[in-house]
């Protein structure tokens, strides 16, 4: 009876003591892990920049949770494991579909500090202070993630605590890096001892190697303040008082106020039709939402299909879409609740038609040319994250700190990384930002003002269900690629992988060229440049992470083999 009793209380500590997620012996063992591009799954996805973090995402969905709660478990493992852009010290933008058919945006974008001046970043002549809004301090805005997780958590199952512990355990236990993680690391010492006066766990007096395994004490304990005190966690109390001493190190302009003030925002989705499908997308402040929403528009009766994927003609017609839309984005697109963006004007089919007159099939068009569109009615960092579960529910979220690494400003005290979202707003007109996007009078700094984004979540649906979950980093090549992604698989038939593996090209009106990717193919290449088109090669454009729902219900997740992203599911 005794041993009965024993072996019942044995079994029963072994059932309710849960088990920890991450560790040597649990689902997620960050001291050795395996990664997958591709899964084919029927129960739920995730698919991520890091694989530790989208195991995370499923453990959490496998344990009860819907793709709400597995998206706030990887975007928390992210910030640990994926410090370039992962963050919680930056910001980003929500689409999902729920399982009740409900569609929503989530905008939780940094914002302008209260002290912030519309010329912060120019000298007494008026000349752009080169840096200051990439760099250190005076580049961040208040942080937005943290917020934007409490609000996406409304539509979660599980407690936000059982969320945040494997990010937790990540940060306390350290996760062994890989080599080009410890390469990355070591591009940026420079940077660190640069805009820091407080020792981080980035910095490392010898190179770092593969193997090795990085701990974050210091974010851990910042994360556990979050578990135990909720966003005020992060936006009061010692987190906060520890980022207004880091802006007190650097001259930069953050305040408790500020912190306390931030709100994330619900916002109704940028929604269209193409080709009977539906697109629902981000609204301001990011133009990924309308961009694409142009760009398919603007190509959607033209004939695309004939022409072939990746042929000289589809690929000008794209191009040419694109010219004329970011040309809109330069000049009528920024923050909604500050300046009036005329998105009705912008997306009407009468002026995409319009927009689309002086195009011709073979002949390069020009930006000198083509002005943003004269409305006279209203009628490299990044991360994006895809899942889905069963019961219906698709998220989709881009995140980032902009820049890799954002300003280079760690919290001292704190362990994570203040953003430099600053850069994104128009320091001064027509002067290009890091991604070479100009801007005027809309995307002016303000205090309390979000910058234009160019982040692109997006979910496609089909007969009102979800068929594809689908965004990617790369600061204005963002929606471009997003926009050739759908297009590879609605229009020219392209298998998933394809549609994102395959090479992407991107035009975004100013510079007047053709960005191609190196393994973009040559005699493509040479018919542009034979209509007339400047070519230019860069690296990657974009990394795409997209989960699909094929005919008979499963999901194909695919993760972009541009870097070391994964895909998971069961
Ligand atoms: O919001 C934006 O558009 C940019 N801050 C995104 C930056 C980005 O994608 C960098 N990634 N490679």
């Amino acid at each position: 009876m005794r041993y009965t009793i024993l072996l019942l209380s044995v079994l029963f500590l072994q059932c309710s003591t849960p088990k920890n997620l991450v560790g040597p012996k649990g689902a997620v063992n960050p001291y050795q892990y395996t990664s997958s591009k591709k899964v084919v799954v029927q129960n739920g996805a995730v698919a991520s920049a890091h694989p530790l973090a989208s195991k995370v995402g499923m453990e959490i969905m496998r344990q009860g949770g819907n793709a709400f709660d597995a998206a706030i478990a990887t975007q928390l493992a992210l910030a640990v494991v994926y410090p370039t852009a992962g963050n919680i010290g930056g910001g980003g933008f929500l689409v999902a579909r729920r399982a009740s058919g409900e569609t929503v945006a989530l905008d939780y974008r940094e914002t302008a500090s209260s002290l912030a001046r519309r010329d912060m970043y120019l000298d007494a002549a008026g000349n752009v202070l080169q840096g200051k809004s990439l760099n250190g301090h005076l580049a961040a805005g208040v942080p937005g993630t943290i917020a934007g997780l409490f609000e996406t958590a409304k539509y979660g199952n599980l407690p936000f605590a059982k969320l945040i512990q494997p990010a937790i355990d990540l940060a306390e236990k350290g996760f062994v890096l890989t080599d080009r993680e410890a390469g990355s690391l070591n591009s940026i010492q420079a940077d660190l001892a640069k805009y820091n006066t407080v020792k981080n766990a980035f910095q490392k007096e010898s190179p770092w190697h593969g193997g090795d395994t990085l701990v974050q004490t210091d974010l851990a304990n910042t994360l556990k303040r979050v578990r135990d005190a909720g966003a005020a966690g992060f936006y009061e109390g010692k987190t906060a008082q520890l980022v207004i001493e880091e802006m007190s190190r650097g001259a930069g302009i953050i305040t408790l106020e500020d912190m306390k003030n931030y709100k994330a925002k619900w916002r109704e989705p940028h929604i269209f039709s193409y080709k009977g499908y539906t697109i629902v997308g981000m609204p301001m402040p990011s133009s990924g939402g309308i961009l694409l929403h142009q760009m398919m528009k603007m190509v959607e009766e033209k004939p695309l299909v004939t022409y072939g994927f990746q042929s000289p003609l589809a690929v000008q017609l794209m191009v040419e879409a694109e010219r004329r839309a970011y040309a809109d984005r330069a000049e009528h697109m920024g923050d909604a609740d500050f300046v009036k963006v005329p998105e009705k004007a912008l997306t009407d089919t009468a002026y995409l038609n319009q927009r689309m007159r002086d195009y011709k099939p073979g002949e390069a068009g020009s930006s000198q040319a083509t002005r943003p569109g004269k409305l006279t009615h209203e009628s490299e960092e990044t991360t994006h994250l895809c899942v889905i579960d069963a019961a219906g529910n698709a998220v989709s979220v881009t995140t980032t700190l902009n820049n890799s690494y954002g300003s280079k400003t760690v919290v001292g005290g704190a362990g994570f990384l203040l953003n430099d979202e600053m850069d994104d707003f128009s320091v001064k007109p027509g002067v290009p930002n890091l991604y070479g996007a100009v801007g005027g009078e809309a995307n002016a700094i303000a205090p309390g003002k979000r910058m234009l984004s160019s982040m692109t979540p997006t979910i496609v649906l089909k007969d009102g269900k979800p068929f594809l979950v689908v965004g990617t980093p790369g600061g204005t090549t963002i929606p471009t690629s997003v926009y050739q992604t759908i297009l590879n698989i609605i229009d020219f038939g392209l298998r998933t992988e394809d549609a994102v593996y395959k090479p992407k090209f991107h035009h975004q009106w100013l510079p007047d060229e053709i960005a191609v990717e190196k393994s973009f193919p040559t005699d493509v290449r040479t018919a542009l440049e034979k209509m007339g088109y400047k070519i230019t090669e860069r690296g990657s454009i974009g990394r795409v992470e997209a989960i699909k729902v094929l005919p008979n219900g499963s999901f194909e997740a695919v993760a972009d083999n541009r870097g070391d992203d994964a895909a998971e599911g069961w």
